[in-house]
Parts: C-alpha cells; sequence; structure tokens
C-alpha cells in the first residue's frame, strides 16, 4: 500500500493542503481525507531537535487512513534532519518536507524556517542528508525570499542548490517572509503575492515539481494556475475553514474522479472515529472539542452553520462531552435551517 502511495505522491500533489501548525493536526487530516481520497495531506512542522533529542516521537502518529501524507520537519542540522527524517519515514510519512519558509520568532532563533532562504548552501547539505538516509520523497516549502533579497535572483538559485542535491519536487508560497517587523499572521498576508515569478520557476527548472502556494482560495483559481502549467497548488487557510468548499469537489475538478461525501455524511463518517479517541480519554487522552475543533468551517455558507459552529464552540470542550454534543449541533442548525 504505502509503495503505491509513492509511486502515485506526484499526482496527489497537483492538490495539496499546506502544513499549518496547530491545524493539521491528525483529526484535522482524518477529516479532511473522509471529503478528498486524492488531496496530499501535510502534518503540522515537527522540529528535528525535538524528534531526535526530545520527547515527541508521539507526533508522528497518525491512522494510515490519511495517506498520501507527507511530515514537515524543521531544523537545519543536516545530521539531526536525516535521522529526524528516517524516524518519519519508519512511521510511515511518503514524503518528507523541510520546513524554509516559516518566519516565527522562536524557529528564527534555531535557524528554522523562512530564515534559511538565505543558507541555500546548507538547506542543500540538508536535502542530500534526509535523501541519502531513508527511502521517502524529501521535498521543501520555501517562500520567493526574505527581508531585501532580489527574489528574481535568489529563488532561482536556491532552487537550483535544492536540485543538485536530489529534490525534484517543492511548494513555493508566492511571497516573501520579513523577518523583522511583521508577525507570522502578518507575513502571510502582508508581503505582495507574485505569482508569475513562480510560473516563470516553472520555465527555467521544467523538471522540478512546483506546487504554488499563497492566497488561493477557490477549486477554480487552484485549477487556472495549473492550467498554467505548474504542477501542484497547495491550499491552506481556505481548504482549513472551508474544507467542503475546498475538498468536497477536489476529486472530481483535479483529477476527474467522484465528488467527495456531502457534510452531514462526512460528520456521520467521524461517529466511530470520535468515539475511539473518547476511549482514549480514558487513558488520559482526548477530548471531543481535540476533533469537532476542525468540524467547524464544515458547513461554511450553508443555513444554520454559525449555529453549528457556536453550539460546538460552546460545548465540546466541557468535561464529559462527546457524540450526544455533535447530535444537538446538528439539530441546533436544523432549527435555523428549516425556519
Ligand atoms: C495557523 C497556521 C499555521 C501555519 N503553520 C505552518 C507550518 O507549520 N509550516 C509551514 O510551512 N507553514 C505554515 N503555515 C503557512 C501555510 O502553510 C501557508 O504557507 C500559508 O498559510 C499561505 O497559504 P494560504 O494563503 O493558502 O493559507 C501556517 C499557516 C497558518 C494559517
Amino acid at each position: 500500500m504505502e509503495k503505491a502511495v509513492k509511486s502515485q505522491i506526484g499526482v496527489s500533489a497537483r492538490l495539496s493542503v499546506a502544513p499549518m501548525m496547530d491545524w493539521t493536526d491528525r483529526h484535522c487530516r482524518y477529516l479532511h481525507r473522509l471529503l478528498s481520497k486524492r488531496a496530499l495531506l501535510y502534518t503540522e512542522m515537527v522540529t528535528s531537535p525535538a524528534l531526535v533529542r526530545g520527547q515527541a516521537r508521539h507526533l508522528l502518529r497518525f491512522d494510515p487512513a490519511e495517506q498520501p501524507v507527507a511530515l514537515q520537519l524543521g531544523g537545519s542540522d543536516p545530521a539531526e534532519l536525516a535521522k529526524a527524517a528516517v524516524m518519519g519515514a519508519d512511521a510511515g510519512y511518503v514524503e518528507i518536507n523541510l520546513n524554509v519558509g516559516c518566519p516565527s520568532d522562536r524557529v528564527q532563533s534555531g535557524c528554522f524556517g523562512a530564515v534559511l532562504m538565505e543558507r541555500p548552501a546548507l538547506v542543500a547539505q540538508c536535502c542530500a542528508a534526509m535523501i541519502q538516509a531513508q527511502p521517502s520523497e524529501v521535498t521543501v516549502k520555501c517562500r520567493i525570499g526574505v527581508d531585501d533579497q532580489d527574489p528574481e535572483v535568489v529563488l532561482p538559485e536556491f532552487l537550483a542548490r535544492i536540485v543538485g542535491a536530489g529534490v525534484t519536487r517543492v511548494a513555493i508560497h508566492a511571497r516573501k517572509a520579513w523577518l523583522k517587523g511583521l508577525s507570522p499572521k502578518e507575513n502571510r498576508d502582508i508581503p505582495p503575492l507574485d505569482y508569475d515569478l513562480v510560473l516563470r520557476m516553472k520555465g527555467l527548472f521544467p523538471n522540478l515539481h512546483i506546487s504554488i502556494n499563497g492566497g488561493i482560495a477557490s477549486l477554480e483559481h487552484a485549477k487556472e494556475l495549473l492550467d498554467l502549467g505548474l504542477d501542484g497548488v497547495m491550499i491552506g487557510r481556505a481548504a482549513y475553514h472551508n474544507p467542503t468548499d475546498i475538498l468536497q469537489r477536489a476529486d472530481a475538478v483535479i483529477w476527474g474522479d467522484d465528488v467527495g461525501p456531502d457534510p452531514l455524511d462526512i460528520v456521520m463518517q467521524m461517529r466511530n472515529y470520535i468515539d475511539a479517541h473518547m476511549v482514549d480519554q480514558t487513558r488520559g487522552g482526548g477530548k471531543l472539542a481535540h476533533v469537532t475543533k476542525h468540524m467547524m468551517g464544515l458547513f461554511a455558507g450553508q443555513p444554520g452553520s454559525r449555529q453549528w459552529r457556536r453550539y460546538l464552540s460552546e460545548n465540546a470542550h466541557r468535561d464529559g462531552a462527546g457524540w450526544a454534543v455533535v447530535e444537538d449541533a446538528l439539530a441546533a442548525m436544523e432549527q435555523v435551517a428549516a425556519a
């Protein structure tokens, strides 16, 4: 199964859900996979020190139903990243992605993320070490540059370096990161997008699988970018906030397969998963809200969606909250929809 998933991963990468800290955890990915059988899913970033030196092995846990799923690593030490990549491949991840895009302070201080746009030779060493150490595909998620770098110059140089190290697939967040003065959130909106530059990279690197990321909020826009010659589109916030809108039709629009289940079916399909999670709770594990926080957007744009969200956010975190809360949230929504 893993072998088949691996050989198809470039095809799956035509549409992917971006790695997002605190958002794309295993519950979120399980939900997204019910909506789309095809889209490539990413974990949240896990740092290589946390995996190799810390006690973060539990963060690698995932359900085989999530496949194809890629592990995103943060780090800048080639030997440590290689070890973390081995741990990821052993856990079953079919892709190991290196984060060269995240601008947060904590990450800068450890020399991870976007600041590595200034150190392409080191990034190439990291990629080569990860490729050499394990069999899963190694990819990079980067920006077009940082601070006063000229993206026209640094992006092609950066891509040439990683291609030289053996990387065959990259996701480019089509805006700079400004490392001084902007919060991580502002860094996802304020630096201007330059899709054109990313498109030109496809001309310069025809054999590199290039996914574009940043500000893509509909499947139609994703399709337009694919039609312009890009190999993949990576969607972050829109897929999280409007999972039905982006993912339910994704298999049909992007791959010509069937449309996914409607959101009510999805809620029902989550029941067994939620029940299993509640059993975990007796071992000191899960709460209902861990799962339902990712389900808030399922009915976005539909009558009663506000009541659905409100009921869940007010009740799912309470002690003992279980499946009945989800049923009550559906009832609250249906009451409004029927009025
Ligand atoms: C809450 C949140 C957390 C994020 N965490 C990560 C992360 O761990 N690794 C990463 O490479 N990018 C991270 N990002 C950036 C996204 O992957 C993506 O590049 C960005 O949101 C732009 O895409 P979008 O406009 O489609 O959302 C995060 C974004 C958000 C909103």
